[in-house]
């Protein structure tokens, strides 16, 4: 007789998968890690069969006494993992049978189809939740930063030309707003992992009368009522991977986020902006250039955010064109969501680190804010309070920077009379609008980077941002 396979669908099979196959299928090495979700799944099921009688308590108590003893075997390093096995859930409930006569009747009602969506979705909510709080100690860095470093005037850029001032701590904080929205991306996937497939089974539920919504409650998957929240189509359940889509898209964007701030950084630090100082604990230096240091934990946070967006591509792609329902391609939905998942916690812890050791050289940035052209826009606006239209105002400004231009004169260095020549609006009070405190000061709606508003804005995030 041709050896039997070791496997739990062995039955209609007279020989065992060949090595290559086994090697090829196998998924336990990077599912593994689903351990615990598969452990807890496992014992809310068969708390769900013994509440419908399916098995008894005793029975019931057993599994999971054999599972709490392998979940401790696991979080130790002493159990062994076996390839033969194929994946986490076999791993798991094959360790079961040798300790417990009742394993044999744990996967009643239920199929690894089911079992796996269910895995995923604990998974992803456990995910979720580390990640926010990653993505908020990233957002307390930057509150800190701001917070201590914020009041400098810095010119803020748009083309990465020069375009008007701002205090520091009004860039840092749209970068906090960037990285609020992340969060909130997160908390949305959190939700749309919240509904539990358990009870779908392989594709058409089961003609045994479990209770879908016991077992939803036992696993949290619940509303903020407390209400069971089961999927509501068995076919969608074993197919959908949108949470994945979710999670993945969550994890591309953040780290978009993160290359855009890291790339800001990387300019700031340059020679020719200074305005910051990387943390030597956060750079490498040349091996060939002594004088070098490098700000390479920017470099490849940027660098991360391509390889964010290829793991949703990638999954985008595994699911296009699959026919409903399972198809074991979808096996391969879970290293690209592991991979985003590893790199965006990395990321996140990174960029706070790299905040938190950053020195601004205050020096720098007020040389550069100095700049009177800076405050062009607000010369315009000082036409329009004279009642010049806009457009009349902008043109006038034009020509008084290149008569400045022409003249090689800083533009608040210009005689009012020449001024004059160019807008009779221009009075001599003109030059005040070159006052930086005035002309900050002067902005004060919700959103724009006046003192008080700026004040504003941190104290909300103090209060958001404290636990
Ligand atoms: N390891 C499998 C996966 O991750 C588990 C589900 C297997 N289901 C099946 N019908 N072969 O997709």
């Amino acid at each position: 007789m041709a050896k039997q396979s070791q496997a739990t669908w062995g039955g209609r099979f007279s020989s065992a998968p060949a090595e290559l196959m086994l090697r090829f299928s196998e998924s336990v090495s990077f599912d593994a890690r689903l351990a615990p979700f598969d452990i807890a799944g496992s014992k809310a099921h068969s708390a769900m069969l013994a509440h419908v009688g399916l098995i008894t308590e005793a029975e019931r108590d057993a599994i999971h006494r054999g599972l709490a003893e392998i979940e401790r075997e696991i979080g130790e390093g002493r159990f062994t993992w076996s390839m033969q096995l194929e994946d986490v859930h076999m791993n798991i409930e094959q360790a079961l049978t040798r300790r417990v006569a009742a394993a044999a009747k744990l996967h009643t009602a239920r199929s690894r189809n089911d079992q796996v969506a269910t895995d995923m979705r604990l998974w992803f909510k456990h995910a979720c939740g580390t990640l926010s709080e990653k993505l908020r100690g990233a957002q307390r860095a930057l509150l800190a930063m701001a917070e201590r470093e914020g009041s400098v005037l810095i010119p803020g850029y748009t083309h990465l030309q020069r375009a008007q001032p701002v205090p520091l701590a009004h860039h840092l904080l749209a970068w906090m707003e960037m990285l609020n929205r992340d969060v909130h991306r997160f908390e949305a996937v959190h939700d749309q992992a919240n509904w539990c497939p358990l009870g779908s089974g392989a594709i058409a539920g089961t003609t045994l009368p479990i209770d879908r919504e016991f077992t939803a409650r036992a696993l949290g998957f619940v509303d903020e009522r407390g209400r069971a929240r089961v999927t509501q189509n068995s076919m969608d359940t074993v197919a959908d991977r949108d949470v994945f889509i979710a999670f993945a898209t969550a994890c591309a964007t953040a780290g978009v986020h993160f290359s855009r701030i890291a790339e800001d950084l990387i300019l700031w630090s340059s020679v020719e902006f200074k305005f910051i100082e990387l943390p030597d604990a956060f750079c490498t230096g040349s091996s060939l250039m002594p004088q070098k240091k490098n700000p390479d934990s920017c470099e490849l946070l940027r660098g991360k955010s391509a390889r964010l967006q290829g793991n949703l591509h990638t999954l985008l792609t595994l699911v296009k064109g699959l026919p409903l329902t399972y198809n074991r391609d979808l096996q391969e939905d879970k290293p690209p969501v592991f991979d985003s998942y590893d790199q965006m916690a990395i990321c996140a812890d990174v960029l706070a680190g790299t905040l938190e050791g950053t020195q601004v050289n205050r020096h720098r940035c007020e040389e550069a804010v100095r700049d009177p052209l800076l405050l062009a826009t607000d010369l315009a606006d000082y036409l329009v309070m004279q009642g010049v239209p806009f457009r009349e105002a902008h043109h006038a400004v034009g020509a008084v920077v290149k008569l400045a231009e022409v003249n090689n004169v800083r533009l608040d260095q210009l005689s009012t009379e020449s001024v004059r020549e160019v807008h009779p609006k221009f009075g001599n009070d003109w030059a005040q609008v070159f006052d930086l405190k005035r002309a900050m000061a002067m902005r004060k709606g919700t959103g724009m980077p006046g003192p008080a508003q700026v004040k504003k804005q941190l104290v909300r995030w103090r209060r958001t941002l404290t636990p």
